[in-house]
């Protein structure tokens, strides 16, 4: 399995950093939805599936924590920890999300409007989707 990774360009100068993420230039789709995670408790484990056809970018603002994806063959953790980095979450991905500093904001670039008829739930049902080739 490939790890996609972003390195977003940061504009920085003496008063700080600021980094500008567009559609088609630097997240690879039309971005339709934006949301993010922060008070997470200690030792919560998010996530826990997948999407049909959803495809996501992952950027952790600030703190830091663990994504772990799987794809039904292969499995990688891939740690966030910097807000220029985005990881790209393709669809037919399980994932999990976990190890959250205390100030950890996760956001999420997504391509499409939430659907709860895009989500697969369960990780048996996941592994039959993947294998049936969806
Ligand atoms: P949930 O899917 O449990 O989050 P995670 O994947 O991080 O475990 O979502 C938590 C709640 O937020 C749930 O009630 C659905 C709602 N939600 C929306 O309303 N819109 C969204 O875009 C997302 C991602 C979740």
């Amino acid at each position: 399995m490939q790890v996609v990774k972003y390195m977003f360009q940061p504009h920085g100068d003496d008063r700080g950093q600021l980094v500008a993420l567009e559609e088609f230039r630097d997240i690879p789709f039309k971005i339709k939805r934006v949301y993010y995670m922060y008070d997470t408790s200690e030792g919560v484990v998010r996530g826990h599936h997948a999407h049909k056809s959803l495809e996501q970018i992952l950027i952790c603002i600030h703190g830091s924590c663990k994504i772990k994806l799987d794809n039904g063959i292969e499995k990688k953790i891939v740690p966030l920890e910097k807000p220029y980095e985005g990881l790209y979450v393709s669809n037919n991905m399980w994932r999990e999300m976990y190890d959250f500093s205390p100030d950890a904001v996760l956001m999420v670039l997504a391509s499409e409007l939430y659907d709860e008829s895009d989500y697969i739930r369960d990780y048996d049902e996941f592994i039959k989707f993947v294998k049936e080739g969806n």
